[in-house]
Protein backbone atom coordinates (compact mmCIF):
# COMPACT_ATOMS: atom_id res chain seq x y z
CA UNK A 1 0.00 0.00 0.00
CA UNK A 2 1.23 3.30 -0.91
CA UNK A 3 0.14 7.08 -0.08
CA UNK A 4 -0.73 8.96 -2.70
CA UNK A 5 -1.59 12.10 -3.80
CA UNK A 6 -5.13 12.50 -5.00
CA UNK A 7 -5.81 16.22 -5.25
CA UNK A 8 -4.79 19.64 -4.00
CA UNK A 9 -5.85 22.97 -3.08
CA UNK A 10 -4.61 26.22 -1.92
CA UNK A 11 -5.63 29.83 -0.93
CA UNK A 12 -4.05 32.63 -1.09
CA UNK A 13 -5.31 36.50 0.53
CA UNK A 14 -6.43 38.98 -1.31
CA UNK A 15 -4.24 41.65 -0.60
CA UNK A 16 -0.93 41.49 -2.30
CA UNK A 17 2.50 43.61 -0.74
CA UNK A 18 5.24 43.99 -3.18
CA UNK A 19 8.70 44.95 -2.82
CA UNK A 20 7.79 48.22 -3.93
CA UNK A 21 4.91 48.71 -1.36
CA UNK A 22 7.58 47.09 1.24
CA UNK A 23 9.60 50.61 0.43
CA UNK A 24 6.99 52.75 1.63
CA UNK A 25 7.22 50.88 5.07
CA UNK A 26 10.87 50.77 5.77
CA UNK A 27 13.99 50.88 4.38
CA UNK A 28 14.04 48.70 1.75
CA UNK A 29 14.35 48.14 -2.08
CA UNK A 30 12.58 45.88 -4.89
CA UNK A 31 16.68 45.63 -5.97
CA UNK A 32 17.66 44.35 -2.57
CA UNK A 33 15.11 42.09 -1.76
CA UNK A 34 14.90 40.44 -5.10
CA UNK A 35 18.17 40.19 -5.93
CA UNK A 36 19.10 38.51 -2.52
CA UNK A 37 15.97 35.98 -2.40
CA UNK A 38 13.87 35.76 -5.35
CA UNK A 39 10.81 37.44 -3.99
CA UNK A 40 8.99 39.99 -5.51
CA UNK A 41 5.38 40.53 -3.55
CA UNK A 42 3.43 38.36 -1.23
CA UNK A 43 0.14 37.95 -0.04
CA UNK A 44 -1.08 39.63 3.42
CA UNK A 45 -3.75 38.15 5.36
CA UNK A 46 -6.08 41.73 6.48
CA UNK A 47 -9.50 39.86 6.85
CA UNK A 48 -8.48 36.39 6.37
CA UNK A 49 -7.49 34.34 8.99
CA UNK A 50 -4.96 30.72 9.36
CA UNK A 51 -8.19 28.99 9.59
CA UNK A 52 -10.51 30.83 6.92
CA UNK A 53 -7.48 30.14 4.14
CA UNK A 54 -7.27 26.48 5.26
CA UNK A 55 -10.53 25.52 5.02
CA UNK A 56 -10.86 27.38 1.54
CA UNK A 57 -7.91 25.20 0.41
CA UNK A 58 -9.50 21.98 1.98
CA UNK A 59 -12.70 22.82 -0.30
CA UNK A 60 -10.44 22.97 -2.75
CA UNK A 61 -8.32 19.90 -2.81
CA UNK A 62 -11.60 17.93 -1.63
CA UNK A 63 -12.83 19.32 -5.27
CA UNK A 64 -9.86 18.65 -6.49
CA UNK A 65 -9.55 14.90 -5.61
CA UNK A 66 -13.26 14.44 -5.45
CA UNK A 67 -13.84 13.24 -2.39
CA UNK A 68 -16.44 14.12 0.05
CA UNK A 69 -16.08 15.00 3.68
CA UNK A 70 -17.49 11.87 4.82
CA UNK A 71 -14.78 9.98 3.29
CA UNK A 72 -12.21 11.84 5.16
CA UNK A 73 -10.65 9.42 8.17
CA UNK A 74 -7.90 12.30 9.42
CA UNK A 75 -7.15 15.71 9.40
CA UNK A 76 -4.05 16.93 9.90
CA UNK A 77 -2.33 20.87 9.51
CA UNK A 78 1.27 21.69 10.15
CA UNK A 79 1.54 25.67 11.09
CA UNK A 80 3.15 27.50 13.66
CA UNK A 81 0.66 30.36 13.22
CA UNK A 82 -2.58 29.27 13.90
CA UNK A 83 -5.58 31.43 15.51
CA UNK A 84 -5.75 29.85 18.23
CA UNK A 85 -3.57 27.79 20.95
CA UNK A 86 -6.54 25.82 21.14
CA UNK A 87 -8.93 24.54 19.28
CA UNK A 88 -6.26 23.85 16.98
CA UNK A 89 -7.34 24.63 13.21
CA UNK A 90 -7.83 21.20 11.98
CA UNK A 91 -10.34 20.69 13.60
CA UNK A 92 -12.05 24.40 12.39
CA UNK A 93 -11.23 22.97 9.36
CA UNK A 94 -13.32 19.77 10.57
CA UNK A 95 -15.66 21.74 11.79
CA UNK A 96 -15.96 23.80 8.49
CA UNK A 97 -16.23 21.24 5.94
CA UNK A 98 -18.31 18.77 8.15
CA UNK A 99 -15.76 15.66 8.10
CA UNK A 100 -17.16 14.80 11.84
CA UNK A 101 -15.85 10.97 11.28
CA UNK A 102 -12.24 12.96 11.51
CA UNK A 103 -9.71 12.91 13.70
CA UNK A 104 -8.06 16.51 13.53
CA UNK A 105 -5.31 17.67 15.10
CA UNK A 106 -1.98 20.57 14.37
CA UNK A 107 1.53 20.17 14.29
CA UNK A 108 4.53 22.57 14.63
CA UNK A 109 7.54 21.91 12.52
CA UNK A 110 7.69 25.74 11.22
CA UNK A 111 8.62 25.14 7.54
CA UNK A 112 8.61 20.90 7.21
CA UNK A 113 5.12 21.26 8.69
CA UNK A 114 3.46 20.35 5.33
CA UNK A 115 5.90 16.95 4.97
CA UNK A 116 5.62 15.78 8.50
CA UNK A 117 2.01 15.62 8.36
CA UNK A 118 2.30 13.83 4.73
CA UNK A 119 4.44 11.58 6.77
CA UNK A 120 2.28 11.21 9.47
CA UNK A 121 -0.95 10.26 7.07
CA UNK A 122 1.69 7.67 5.74
CA UNK A 123 2.55 5.98 8.53
CA UNK A 124 -1.29 5.77 9.77
CA UNK A 125 -2.04 4.60 5.86
CA UNK A 126 0.38 1.63 6.24
CA UNK A 127 -0.58 0.84 9.43
CA UNK A 128 -3.90 0.17 8.09
CA UNK A 129 -5.80 2.64 10.69
CA UNK A 130 -7.32 5.48 8.41
CA UNK A 131 -7.66 5.42 3.98
CA UNK A 132 -8.14 9.16 3.42
CA UNK A 133 -6.06 11.91 5.29
CA UNK A 134 -6.17 15.89 4.19
CA UNK A 135 -3.66 17.00 4.99
CA UNK A 136 -2.52 21.36 4.91
CA UNK A 137 -0.10 23.41 5.30
CA UNK A 138 -1.46 26.88 6.49
CA UNK A 139 0.20 30.27 7.93
CA UNK A 140 -0.48 34.03 8.81
CA UNK A 141 2.94 34.84 9.52
CA UNK A 142 2.22 38.74 9.32
CA UNK A 143 0.88 38.34 12.63
CA UNK A 144 4.59 36.99 14.48
CA UNK A 145 7.28 38.48 12.21
CA UNK A 146 8.58 41.77 13.58
CA UNK A 147 7.60 44.85 11.19
CA UNK A 148 10.45 46.79 12.64
CA UNK A 149 13.26 44.09 11.40
CA UNK A 150 13.91 44.12 7.64
CA UNK A 151 16.07 41.59 7.38
CA UNK A 152 13.50 39.23 7.88
CA UNK A 153 9.87 40.52 7.74
CA UNK A 154 10.27 41.51 3.83
CA UNK A 155 11.01 37.52 3.37
CA UNK A 156 7.43 35.94 4.29
CA UNK A 157 3.91 35.95 3.07
CA UNK A 158 0.41 34.48 4.52
CA UNK A 159 -1.37 30.97 2.54
CA UNK A 160 -3.07 27.97 2.94
CA UNK A 161 -2.09 24.87 1.00
CA UNK A 162 -3.98 21.52 0.82
CA UNK A 163 -3.86 17.85 0.02
CA UNK A 164 -5.96 15.37 -0.42
CA UNK A 165 -3.95 11.31 0.23
CA UNK A 166 -5.39 7.81 0.04
CA UNK A 167 -4.04 4.44 0.37
CA UNK A 168 -3.73 3.34 -3.31
CA UNK A 169 -2.30 -0.07 -4.37
CA UNK A 170 -0.29 1.05 -7.50
CA UNK A 171 1.30 4.32 -6.79
CA UNK A 172 1.67 7.22 -4.02
CA UNK A 173 5.24 8.00 -2.00
CA UNK A 174 8.08 5.44 -2.72
CA UNK A 175 10.52 6.84 0.25
CA UNK A 176 10.69 9.85 2.90
CA UNK A 177 13.17 11.06 4.99
CA UNK A 178 12.77 13.44 8.16
CA UNK A 179 15.55 14.89 10.65
CA UNK A 180 15.51 17.72 13.48
CA UNK A 181 18.22 19.64 15.27
CA UNK A 182 16.60 20.87 17.97
CA UNK A 183 20.35 22.22 19.66
CA UNK A 184 20.34 24.35 16.52
CA UNK A 185 16.52 25.92 17.49
CA UNK A 186 17.79 29.34 18.42
CA UNK A 187 18.76 30.32 14.55
CA UNK A 188 15.04 30.88 14.15
CA UNK A 189 12.79 31.31 16.57
CA UNK A 190 9.35 32.86 17.52
CA UNK A 191 9.21 32.98 21.75
CA UNK A 192 5.03 33.53 21.15
CA UNK A 193 2.85 34.88 23.57
CA UNK A 194 3.17 37.17 26.36
CA UNK A 195 2.99 36.01 29.86
CA UNK A 196 0.42 37.75 32.47
CA UNK A 197 1.13 35.34 35.58
CA UNK A 198 1.44 37.76 38.73
CA UNK A 199 3.82 35.68 40.11
CA UNK A 200 6.68 36.47 36.77
CA UNK A 201 8.40 39.94 36.68
CA UNK A 202 6.50 41.36 33.28
CA UNK A 203 9.13 40.49 30.30
CA UNK A 204 9.46 43.20 27.52
CA UNK A 205 11.35 40.90 25.26
CA UNK A 206 10.27 41.16 21.70
CA UNK A 207 8.15 38.15 20.92
CA UNK A 208 8.11 37.85 16.75
CA UNK A 209 10.36 35.83 14.62
CA UNK A 210 13.73 36.50 14.57
CA UNK A 211 16.29 34.63 12.55
CA UNK A 212 19.88 34.54 11.64
CA UNK A 213 19.89 34.05 7.99
CA UNK A 214 23.03 32.80 7.37
CA UNK A 215 22.86 30.38 9.32
CA UNK A 216 19.89 28.95 8.41
CA UNK A 217 21.23 29.28 4.69
CA UNK A 218 23.98 27.11 5.41
CA UNK A 219 21.86 24.47 6.93
CA UNK A 220 19.58 24.33 4.10
CA UNK A 221 22.25 24.11 1.89
CA UNK A 222 23.68 21.36 3.49
CA UNK A 223 20.58 19.22 4.60
CA UNK A 224 18.16 19.48 1.69
CA UNK A 225 20.38 18.20 -1.09
CA UNK A 226 21.93 15.63 1.38
CA UNK A 227 18.44 14.32 2.28
CA UNK A 228 17.00 14.53 -0.98
CA UNK A 229 19.96 12.51 -2.28
CA UNK A 230 19.21 9.75 0.46
CA UNK A 231 15.24 10.13 -0.31
CA UNK A 232 16.00 9.36 -4.36
CA UNK A 233 18.37 6.54 -3.64
CA UNK A 234 15.75 5.17 -0.99
CA UNK A 235 13.55 4.86 -4.15
CA UNK A 236 16.08 3.26 -6.24
CA UNK A 237 16.27 5.91 -8.65
CA UNK A 238 18.79 8.99 -9.01
CA UNK A 239 18.24 12.43 -9.12
CA UNK A 240 18.21 12.72 -13.32
CA UNK A 241 15.27 10.37 -12.73
CA UNK A 242 13.24 13.01 -11.02
CA UNK A 243 10.75 15.07 -13.30
CA UNK A 244 10.47 17.93 -10.88
CA UNK A 245 11.54 19.01 -7.78
CA UNK A 246 8.82 20.57 -4.99
CA UNK A 247 10.88 22.59 -2.41
CA UNK A 248 10.01 24.81 0.05
CA UNK A 249 10.12 28.39 -1.18
CA UNK A 250 12.30 30.10 0.65
CA UNK A 251 15.15 31.62 -1.73
CA UNK A 252 15.62 31.28 -5.06
CA UNK A 253 19.69 31.24 -4.07
CA UNK A 254 19.35 28.14 -1.76
CA UNK A 255 16.75 26.40 -4.63
CA UNK A 256 19.19 27.08 -7.21
CA UNK A 257 22.51 25.79 -5.02
CA UNK A 258 20.63 22.78 -4.58
CA UNK A 259 19.49 22.20 -7.86
CA UNK A 260 23.71 22.65 -8.71
CA UNK A 261 24.57 20.06 -5.62
CA UNK A 262 21.87 17.30 -7.03
CA UNK A 263 23.31 18.15 -10.53
CA UNK A 264 19.87 18.83 -12.21
CA UNK A 265 18.86 21.46 -14.25
CA UNK A 266 16.69 24.41 -12.16
CA UNK A 267 14.07 24.23 -15.15
CA UNK A 268 13.05 20.88 -12.86
CA UNK A 269 12.32 23.33 -10.01
CA UNK A 270 9.42 25.39 -10.22
CA UNK A 271 8.89 28.45 -8.06
CA UNK A 272 6.50 30.51 -6.07
CA UNK A 273 8.15 32.41 -4.02
CA UNK A 274 8.68 35.12 -6.48
CA UNK A 275 4.92 36.04 -5.86
CA UNK A 276 4.71 34.93 -2.80
CA UNK A 277 7.38 34.91 -0.81
CA UNK A 278 8.16 32.53 2.08
CA UNK A 279 4.90 30.60 3.66
CA UNK A 280 6.51 28.26 6.13
CA UNK A 281 4.73 25.27 6.05
CA UNK A 282 2.54 26.54 3.39
CA UNK A 283 5.01 26.90 0.72
CA UNK A 284 5.30 23.11 -0.02
CA UNK A 285 1.72 22.45 -0.77
CA UNK A 286 1.14 25.87 -2.16
CA UNK A 287 3.45 25.03 -5.35
CA UNK A 288 2.14 21.69 -5.98
CA UNK A 289 -0.90 22.88 -6.28
CA UNK A 290 0.50 25.53 -8.61
CA UNK A 291 1.93 22.59 -10.70
CA UNK A 292 -1.21 20.49 -10.68
CA UNK A 293 -3.33 23.36 -11.66
CA UNK A 294 -1.22 24.04 -14.33
CA UNK A 295 -1.42 20.25 -15.62
CA UNK A 296 2.37 19.89 -14.68
CA UNK A 297 2.10 16.73 -13.41
CA UNK A 298 1.22 13.74 -14.92
CA UNK A 299 0.49 10.22 -13.91
CA UNK A 300 3.38 8.39 -13.42
CA UNK A 301 6.30 11.40 -12.69
CA UNK A 302 8.00 11.46 -10.05
CA UNK A 303 8.09 14.52 -7.97
CA UNK A 304 10.54 14.79 -4.97
CA UNK A 305 9.53 17.09 -2.65
CA UNK A 306 11.28 18.90 0.60
CA UNK A 307 10.86 21.27 3.28
CA UNK A 308 13.32 22.59 5.33
CA UNK A 309 13.62 25.07 8.50
CA UNK A 310 12.68 26.70 12.02
CA UNK A 311 13.32 23.58 14.89
CA UNK A 312 15.77 23.08 13.30
CA UNK A 313 13.76 20.58 10.92
CA UNK A 314 13.54 19.03 7.50
CA UNK A 315 11.47 16.37 5.21
CA UNK A 316 12.08 15.26 1.57
CA UNK A 317 9.57 12.77 0.16
CA UNK A 318 9.72 11.11 -3.43
CA UNK A 319 6.29 10.52 -4.60
CA UNK A 320 4.61 9.04 -7.85
CA UNK A 321 2.42 11.35 -9.44
O1 LIG B 1 12.09 28.97 5.91
C1 LIG B 1 13.44 29.09 6.20
C2 LIG B 1 13.62 30.51 6.51
N1 LIG B 1 14.77 31.23 6.25
C3 LIG B 1 15.65 31.20 5.24
O2 LIG B 1 15.68 30.38 4.38
C4 LIG B 1 16.63 32.31 5.23
C5 LIG B 1 17.97 31.92 4.67
N2 LIG B 1 18.80 33.11 4.58
C6 LIG B 1 18.68 34.03 3.61
O3 LIG B 1 17.87 33.87 2.72
C7 LIG B 1 19.59 35.23 3.63
O4 LIG B 1 20.52 35.09 4.70
C8 LIG B 1 18.83 36.57 3.78
C9 LIG B 1 18.05 36.86 2.49
C10 LIG B 1 17.87 36.50 4.94
C11 LIG B 1 19.81 37.71 4.01
O5 LIG B 1 20.76 37.79 2.97
P1 LIG B 1 22.29 38.04 3.33
O6 LIG B 1 23.00 38.11 2.04
O7 LIG B 1 22.69 36.98 4.30
O8 LIG B 1 22.25 39.49 3.96
P2 LIG B 1 22.75 39.99 5.38
O9 LIG B 1 21.81 39.55 6.45
O10 LIG B 1 24.20 39.63 5.54
O11 LIG B 1 22.63 41.55 5.22
C12 LIG B 1 23.46 42.26 4.30
C13 LIG B 1 23.12 43.73 4.38
C14 LIG B 1 23.18 44.29 5.79
O12 LIG B 1 23.73 45.62 5.69
P3 LIG B 1 25.27 45.89 6.07
O13 LIG B 1 25.40 45.47 7.51
O14 LIG B 1 26.07 45.04 5.13
O15 LIG B 1 25.39 47.36 5.83
C15 LIG B 1 21.74 44.40 6.22
O16 LIG B 1 21.53 45.42 7.18
O17 LIG B 1 21.79 43.98 3.93
C16 LIG B 1 21.08 44.77 4.91
N3 LIG B 1 19.67 44.39 4.87
C17 LIG B 1 18.76 44.98 4.06
N4 LIG B 1 18.88 46.00 3.18
C18 LIG B 1 17.77 46.35 2.49
C19 LIG B 1 19.04 43.40 5.56
N5 LIG B 1 17.76 43.36 5.22
C20 LIG B 1 17.55 44.31 4.29
C21 LIG B 1 16.43 44.74 3.54
N6 LIG B 1 16.59 45.75 2.66
N7 LIG B 1 15.21 44.15 3.66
Amino acid sequence: MKTRIIGTGSCLPKTVMTNDDLSKYMDTSDEWISSRTGIRERHLAVEETTASMSIEAAKRAMENANVTAAEIDLIILGTVSGDFVTPACACEVQAAIGADRAVAFDINAACSGFMFALNIANAYIQAGLYRTALILGAETLSKIVDWEDRSTCVLFGDGAGAAVVRGDENCGMLSFDQGSDGAKGDVLACPGRANNNPLIKADQTPRYVHMDGQEVYKFAVTTVPASLQKTIEAAGLTPADIDYFALHQANIRIIQSVSKRLHVSDDKFPISLDHCGNISAASVPILLDEMNRKGLLKPGMRVALSGFGGGLTWASAVIEW
